[in-house]
C-alpha cells in the first residue's frame, strides 16, 4: 500500500484519540453501524482531502465499514494530526498523504496522489480537489459519480463554477446543511479558534480588545466565545444587514481602520483576501495577535506584513512568528496565517464535527442513491437528512422534545382559522 506520513510509529497515539473522539459522535457511530450492515459503498472508490483529524479518521473508518476504498490527502499543509495518519495506515489499512507542515509542492503532490485512486466519489473541504480535477486532471472527471463539499469556502468556488457551467459532477452542498453551518462553523470555530489562540501563545483574554473580522456563522461563533472570555470585542463588516445584527448581539461594529488602532487580538474568518492589510497593520499597537480561521491563508496579507518589517519573522513560541516592523513594534502572526484553530489547536470539537460528518457519510449515500438524476450542479443535503442528524443528535444527548397534538398540527395546516 502506497502512502506518505511523517513516521507510521506514531500510530498507537493516534488510534487512542481516534476512539477518544468516536465516543462524541454518537450519529457517526450509528452510520457507521448501518453501512456495516447495507454495504451502500461497496466496489467505490472515494477519495478525500480534508483536515487529518481524530474525526476525520472516524469518517473515512465509517465509509470504509460502508464497503468504500477510501484514501485521503490534507486539506491543508498545517492541518494534519501525524499520529491519526499513522493509525490510519496502520490499523485500518487506509492510504493517508498528509504530513504536518508540509511545503506547498508536497501538498500538491498529495492531492495528485488520492486522485490517482481514481475516485468514483470526492470528499473535498475547500474545493481542491473539484478544481485539481477540472483543470490537470480531466481524464478521470468520466469516473466521477460526484462529491461533497465542507466549507463555505469551497462553496463560493463551486458556486462559481456552476454559474460558468464548468462544474462536470454533481457536488452536495453539505457545509450548508443546518446540523453544519449553525452548530459546526459557529460554536465549532468559535471554540477552536479561542482554543488556537490560547493554546498557541497562553494570553489572557480577559480585558483585550478582540477585533473579530465579519459575522458570518463562523466569525459570530467567535465573538461570542470572545465575549466570553471577558474580551472586549469589536465587529467588522461589510454587509449591512450582518453589521446590524452584530450591533444588536450587542458588539461594537466599526470600520476596519478605526477597529486597527484599538485591537489586542485580531481573529479573521470571512474567506475574502487581504481583510488585514498593510494600511491595517501600520496603525496596530505593539505586540498584537494576528490570527486566521479562515479555509485559506489569503485572509492577513502575509507579504504585506513581511515588507513592512525589517527582516525575516522570528517564531518566537510554536506557531507565533514575531514580525518587527521599521518603528520597532512587533506584530505576532499565529499559524503562518493559516487556519490557527487546526495548526495550532485540534480543530472543532469530536462532539460537533459529529453531525458534519454524518452529513458527509450521508450526502455521500444520497448521492450513489441519486446518479442518474442528479444534474451537474451544487445541490442542498435534503432536509429529512438534515432532520433525522438533529433528532439523533438530541437522542444522543439524552433530550426529548414534544411532538405536535393532532389539534395543533390541524390548527397549523388550516387557514379558516383567525381572529
Ligand atoms: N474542520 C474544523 N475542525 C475539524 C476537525 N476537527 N476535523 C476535520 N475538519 C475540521
Amino acid at each position: 500500500m502506497d502512502f506518505d506520513i511523517k513516521n507510521p510509529e506514531l500510530a498507537p497515539g493516534g488510534r487512542h484519540r481516534i476512539e477518544w473522539a468516536e465516543q462524541e459522535m454518537a450519529v457517526l457511530r450509528g452510520v457507521k453501524e448501518q453501512f456495516g450492515t447495507d454495504r451502500p459503498f461497496a466496489g467505490i472508490r472515494v477519495s478525500a482531502c480534508m483536515h487529518v483529524t481524530t474525526e476525520t479518521a472516524n469518517l473515512m473508518v465509517s465509509l470504509q465499514s460502508g464497503g468504500a476504498d477510501v484514501m485521503l490527502c490534507a486539506s491543508n499543509p498545517l492541518s494534519t494530526q501525524d499520529d491519526v495518519a499513522a493509525s490510519l495506515v496502520s490499523h485500518f489499512e487506509i492510504p493517508v498523504f498528509a504530513i504536518k507542515g508540509e511545503d506547498t509542492e508536497t501538498y500538491h503532490k498529495h492531492v495528485k496522489a488520492v486522485l490517482d485512486h481514481k475516485p468514483h466519489i470526492i470528499m473535498d473541504d475547500g474545493a481542491d480537489l473539484v478544481s485539481t480535477l477540472h483543470t490537470s486532471r480531466r481524464e478521470l472527471l468520466p469516473n466521477l459519480i460526484g462529491g461533497t463539499e465542507e466549507t463555505t469556502t469551497g462553496l463560493v468556488r463551486l458556486r462559481a463554477m456552476a454559474a460558468d457551467g464548468a462544474l462536470e459532477f454533481p457536488m452536495m452542498a453539505v457545509n450548508d446543511a443546518m446540523t453544519k453551518h449553525l452548530f459546526d462553523n459557529r460554536y465549532g470555530t468559535g471554540q477552536s479558534t479561542m482554543d488556537g489562540v490560547i493554546r498557541a501563545t497562553n494570553f489572557l483574554i480577559a480585558g483585550r480588545t478582540v477585533v473579530v473580522v465579519g459575522y458570518g456563522w463562523c466569525s459570530r461563533g467567535i465573538a461570542m466565545r470572545a465575549k466570553g472570555l471577558g474580551a472586549n470585542v469589536i465587529v467588522t463588516e461589510i454587509d449591512a444587514l450582518k453589521a446590524l445584527e452584530a450591533v444588536m448581539d450587542g458588539f461594537r461594529v466599526m470600520p476596519m481602520m478605526e477597529a486597527a488602532s484599538q485591537g489586542d487580538i485580531f481573529l479573521s474568518a470571512t474567506g475574502d483576501i487581504h481583510v488585514l492589510d498593510t494600511h491595517h497593520f501600520e496603525r496596530m499597537k505593539d505586540g498584537v495577535l494576528l490570527a486566521n480561521s479562515g479555509h485559506f491563508d489569503i485572509e492577513i496579507n502575509k507579504p504585506g506584513l513581511r515588507s513592512l518589517s525589517i527582516d525575516d519573522p522570528k517564531r518566537v513560541r510554536p506557531f507565533v512568528d514575531q514580525y518587527t516592523l521599521k518603528d520597532g513594534r512587533k506584530l505576532n502572526l499565529l499559524g503562518e496565517g493559516r487556519l490557527v484553530n487546526l495548526a495550532a489547536a485540534e480543530g472543532h470539537p469530536a462532539a460537533v464535527m459529529d453531525m458534519s460528518f454524518a452529513g458527509q457519510a450521508m450526502a455521500a449515500k444520497y448521492l450513489l442513491e441519486n446518479k442518474d438524476t442528479l444534474e451537474n450542479k451544487v445541490h442542498t443535503v435534503p432536509a429529512e437528512i438534515d432532520q433525522a442528524i438533529a433528532s439523533i443528535k438530541l437522542e444522543s444527548m439524552g433530550i426529548g422534545i414534544d411532538t405536535l397534538t393532532e389539534e395543533q398540527y390541524k390548527y397549523l395546516n388550516s387557514w379558516q382559522e383567525g381572529t
